[in-house]
């Protein structure tokens, strides 16, 4: 009698991406490619085994992915290495290893590819999933808070992707949370018996993830739970409202969520998540997710060095563009202009200048122009310094008094000439030079 021939299947929660999927997939890398030029990210890539140890300093001992979900194993040489569960961590490493430390700042990074967490595979949760992830290392002003939620915002219009809704939520610093966390356990404690088994033990272990259990009978008990936004220092305060006014004024709307903590442990201050508008357990759907990591350099064995980033699920942006059936055209969108070197660079001093340089960036950027920035800095000899640094053709100068005028200043950087001209007229005459 003939034996039956095994039928082999892909691991469970694992997917092919088919030839004709490719196509979506690869109109969203060169999204994400286009918009990681414009800002100036540099692309790199780590390997997808990476020592056990790295994730459980770096993603954190008691998170879900360390204690649950990491595909984790020894080697044949008896090595502990894992399946990477997030990148954030591997691009730490990477930047640290490699001398990335003596870059000037900020150090921006962007990478793609896929990463394995061990969930219960359901429609949006994988084991397999894939990841475009950006981090920007060495610059702790609210400014670049916003600059990288305007990014992941701009990636998801570029793809024509318009019903999400960003949630955002400071935890604040060590400091702040070290006086939340207490109240916050001394308040379940007191409720103890209303939480689900799961909440009960996290009390001590982890009280700031309670405010993220799905279970209804805790989100009850969570609804009167002391809120960080509250409690924060003054200066996480600061920080916090300062990035809140920057995204006002881009326009980007947000969610103030009080119980937004995020499911890793190295953020502090400003955390976000990017979900879908009506949608049913939106909270497990968040298209795209990040938050500031002030300490986690430091700890993986760097220098002290403040940054930020931000992962989005390329599966569930994929089935959100198909579900939607969005139509994505990227005729005409001049992308390639965002792959040559800057020739433009926006030099700005005090804070109303830094305000409207955020609008000013963002209509460059929809005409198709490229333009450098350093938005951290302050001083006008340090930024064109860093133009003359970038080999920019032009740099735009907007002071204090630009602003309130709106105009802005164009320096011919190799004659030094210099002109006026205003907010309207300055996106014609750029792109009028650049063809020149
Ligand atoms: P995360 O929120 O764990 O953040 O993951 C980012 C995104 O990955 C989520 O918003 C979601 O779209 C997608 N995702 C997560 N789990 C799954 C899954 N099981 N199946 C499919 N998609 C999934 C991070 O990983 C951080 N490293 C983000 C970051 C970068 N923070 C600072 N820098």
């Amino acid at each position: 009698m003939a034996r039956r021939k095994k039928q082999f299947k892909a691991i469970t929660g694992m997917a092919d991406i088919l030839p004709k999927e490719h196509l979506i997939w690869q109109k969203v890398e060169k999204v994400v490619t286009a918009m990681a030029n414009f800002y100036d990210f540099s692309k790199i890539s780590t390997p997808i085994l990476e020592e056990e140890e790295l994730f459980i300093k770096g993603t954190g001992q008691v998170t879900d992915i360390v204690e649950k979900q990491m595909y984790s194993f020894r080697t044949k040489g008896k090595e502990k290495v894992v399946l990477r569960p997030e990148l954030t961590p591997s691009l730490i490493r990477a930047y640290i290893e490699n001398g990335m430390e003596v870059l000037s700042k900020p150090v921006k990074l962007w990478s793609w590819g896929p990463v394995f967490r061990y969930e219960r595979p359901q429609k949006g949760r994988y084991r397999q999933f894939h990841h475009f992830d950006f981090e920007i290392m060495g610059d702790e002003s609210p400014v670049v808070d916003a600059l990288l939620i305007q990014l992941c915002c701009s990636v998801l219009s570029a793809l024509n992707l318009f019903e999400w809704k960003l949630e955002i939520n400071s935890i604040g610093c060590r400091d702040c949370r070290l006086y939340y966390r207490r109240k916050l356990k001394s308040y379940y404690k007191k409720r103890i018996k209303q939480l689900c088994p799961n909440c009960r033990k996290r009390i001590e272990k982890n009280p700031l993830r309670l405010l993220d259990c799905k279970e209804e009978k805790c989100q009850r008990v969570r609804k009167s739970a002391p809120q960080i936004i509250n409690l924060l220092c003054e200066s996480c305060h600061k920080h916090f409202y300062s990035v809140l006014e920057f995204l006002d004024i881009m326009e980007i709307s947000y969610v103030l969520n009080p119980y937004l903590v995020r499911g890793l442990d190295y953020y502090e201050k400003t955390v976000f998540e990017i979900i879908p508008e009506n949608k049913e357990e939106a909270r497990q759907s968040a298209l795209i997710g990040g938050g500031r990591y002030d300490k986690l350099i430091e700890e993986l064995g760097g220098k002290p060095t403040p940054a930020i980033g931000a992962a989005g699920g390329i599966e569930r942006i994929i089935e959100e563009i198909k579900e939607k059936k969005i139509n994505i055209n990227l005729k005409g969108k001049s992308f390639e202009a965002f792959e040559k070197n800057q020739k433009i660079f926006l030099v700005q001093l005090g804070e109303m200048a830094k305000k409207k340089s955020l609008v000013l960036i963002e209509k460059f950027k929809k005409a198709g122009l490229k333009i450098g920035q350093n938005l951290g800095k302050d001083n006008l000899r340090i930024q064109l310094h860093l133009a003359s640094k970038a080999n920019v053709k032009y740099s735009l100068i907007l002071g204090q008094k630009e602003a309130l005028e709106e105009k802005i200043i164009l320096r011919d950087m190799e004659t030094g000439i210099q002109e006026v001209f205003s907010f309207k007229e300055i996106i014609k005459e750029m792109k009028k030079r650049l063809k020149d």
